[in-house]
């Protein structure tokens, strides 16, 4: 059976701080950079989830992409959007640093129990038009 990869594309926008209680301020700006502001800050960010399974032999789908972006709002972005990550998020441990790499675990790990006929490939997290993650489960 032929393999396909689907992707969809949501969208959210949240706060967080990276920051390391033990070190000096000093190391923690030298390190984090502006993602260490004291007072937060958030960034708009991208969220594309990519699937991989065999079309059907009906709908011609790998997954109804209305359905993967209703599985992908209820579990995560509706969860992330407009929150501070470091401390509103159930799924997101305590102590966590919100970096976009342990984003991109996190919502994996959300995700992967929540699809049938198909299998999560990739959970690609984009920061800024900068820098993105993407995680394939290893
Ligand atoms: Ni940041």
């Amino acid at each position: 059976m032929p393999l396909v990869y689907l992707t969809r594309v949501e969208r959210f926008n949240a706060a967080h701080k990276l920051w390391v209680d033990d070190w000096s301020e000093e190391k923690n700006f030298e390190e984090f950079g502006k993602c260490a502001n004291k007072n937060w800050h958030g960034h708009n960010y991208t969220l594309l989830v990519t699937v991989k399974g065999s079309p059907d032999p009906i709908t011609g789908f790998v997954i109804d992409a209305k359905y993967l972006s209703k599985l992908i709002r209820e579990h995560i972005t509706d969860k992330l959007d407009h929150c501070n990550l470091n401390l509103d998020v159930d799924f997101i441990p305590k102590g966590t640093q919100a970096t976009t790499e342990n984003l991109c675990i996190i919502i994996w790990q959300q995700l992967q129990t929540k699809l049938q006929n198909c299998r999560l490939h990739c959970i690609k997290l984009i920061e800024t038009e900068n820098i993105y993650a993407e995680y394939y489960g290893e």
